[in-house]
């Protein structure tokens, strides 16, 4: 992986361009760019729990990896290569009917031939707080609804049965405010809403689940967006109702953290990816305008099955976050689309992923199964008749800019062949 001459050239070349940029710009990517700014005066890595097994300690040092130089010619300076695009199959995109809004961490939930899409950000200033559907079958957008006043607009835990969807937390109001621990449940055949017990804390872009009968909740960030929170909960549910009146808390996740997709398949729970710490309110700013802090992003995979102990399994082929409606169970493999990974080691701007990702989750292998028409965080994936589908985030600069840039509501898809 990354070793040929031609990727090799690619990041020198990437490198001289950086090179060239670097004082020219801080740390600026438009959509946040009136609120950068960078201090790393926080936490960078907050170390595992000591006492946890089967942790492959060896998992951040496979993918963390620099460049080496297997043939020894001329020393080549030594740089995380985690920022860069990773060699993938082309795929054939094909563009869609565009959403009624362009929305940024929002979510999104599939249910047979329609794709239920909420909140998000329009504008780093104005939050979405209706649904939009998608129909699978004739593509088009309609059946837009309201969401509860009190719920929040984006960074929310979701998951469905079939029928009912559970509204988890999340931040309320716009830039960089907040979450509330409120939470909701959306009946999709009558679209009534409901409440269901608040969480104990609220939490930000926490990892959610239902599994076994049980809402699951873990990780995600505490109040102020930044701090990792380690803290599982669950409550019983059945058909839009809880069956208990308090969450009950459950073995709290290793790592903790936003932004991760969250999985149950073959009855089991796997945590991906993710990072510990993002942007953060302004000290004493009355708007709680968004100022970056540092952010770590991980390859992890985390898994929960009988024995209830969290087992480490394979890595994601980079580090990989901006994840938590990005994915889809597709022949016994979760696909994963897009997201952030390490920052520019140089322009430390963040960077987007391009890449289609596969897990078999018979033999535990990741791959990379094809390249996006762009690369883009917190997209929002459905799956329906042999073709991938992914809509909302925020895309990048260009081909030779990983950098963010506009938020958008385009529909995409391609013909997926596992
Ligand atoms: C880490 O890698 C070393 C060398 O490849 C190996 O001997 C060791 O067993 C690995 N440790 C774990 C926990 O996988
Ligand atoms: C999706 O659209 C098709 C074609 O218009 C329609 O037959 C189907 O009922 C729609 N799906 C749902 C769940 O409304
Ligand atoms: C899933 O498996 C079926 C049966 O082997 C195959 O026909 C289909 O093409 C596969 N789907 C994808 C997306 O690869």
């Amino acid at each position: 992986m990354g070793r040929s001459p031609k990727h090799r050239s690619t990041i020198m070349y990437l490198l001289f361009v950086c090179l060239g940029l670097f004082g020219t710009f801080l740390v600026a990517d438009l959509f946040w760019a009136s609120s950068s700014s960078y201090k790393s005066n926080w936490p960078t890595s907050p170390q595992l729990n000591p006492n946890l097994e089967n942790l492959d300690h060896n998992a951040s040092h496979k993918i963390g990896g620099v460049f080496e130089n297997p043939k020894k010619e001329k020393p080549v300076r030594l740089l995380s290569a985690t920022f860069a695009d990773l060699p993938a199959p082309q795929l054939e995109w094909e563009k869609m009917a565009t959403s009624p809004v362009p929305r940024l961490d929002g979510a999104a939930l599939q249910i047979n031939d329609l794709l239920f899409v909420f909140a998000g950000y329009g504008t780093i200033d104005l939050v979405h707080s209706h649904v939009d559907i998608y129909n699978f079958t004739d593509n088009t957008w309609g059946g837009r609804f309201d969401m509860p006043k009190e719920m929040a607009h984006s960074h929310l835990g979701m998951v469905t049965d079939g029928r009912y969807i559970y509204v988890v937390t999340g931040q309320y109001g716009p830039q960089c405010r907040g979450p509330t621990a409120r939470n909701f449940v959306l009946d999709t055949q009558t679209k009534q809403w409901q409440d269901l017990p608040p969480l104990p804390v609220p939490r930000y872009a926490p990892a959610t689940q239902l599994w076994r009968g049980r809402l699951h909740v873990m990780g995600g960030s505490k109040e102020n967006r930044h701090t990792p929170g380690l803290e599982h909960w669950s409550l019983a549910v059945k058909d839009g109702k809880a069956l208990e009146k308090e969450w009950r808390t459950e073995i709290p996740i290793p790592r903790g953290g936003p932004h991760r997709a969250c999985v149950v398949a073959n009855d089991r729970l796997y945590v991906i990816g993710g990072q510990e710490g993002d942007f953060m309110a302004k000290p004493g700013s009355p708007i709680f305008k968004c100022s970056r802090r540092n952010e770590v992003v991980y390859a992890d995979v985390y898994m929960l099955d009988d024995e209830m102990k969290w087992k480490v399994l394979p890595p994601m082929p980079k580090p990989d976050s901006h994840i938590e409606f990005a994915w889809h169970i597709v022949n016994n493999s979760i696909v994963i689309v897009g997201g952030t990974t390490d920052k520019h080691p140089e322009t430390k701007k963040m960077t987007l992923v391009g890449e289609v990702f596969q897990f078999q989750l018979d033999n535990l292998k990741w791959s990379v199964v094809g390249k996006l028409p762009f690369r883009v965080k917190t997209t929002l994936v459905g799956f329906w008749n042999g073709w991938l589908y992914f809509t909302s985030g925020q895309r990048d600069k260009g081909p030779d800019d990983p950098s963010p840039r506009k938020v958008i509501g385009e529909v995409w898809r391609t013909k997926l062949s596992l």
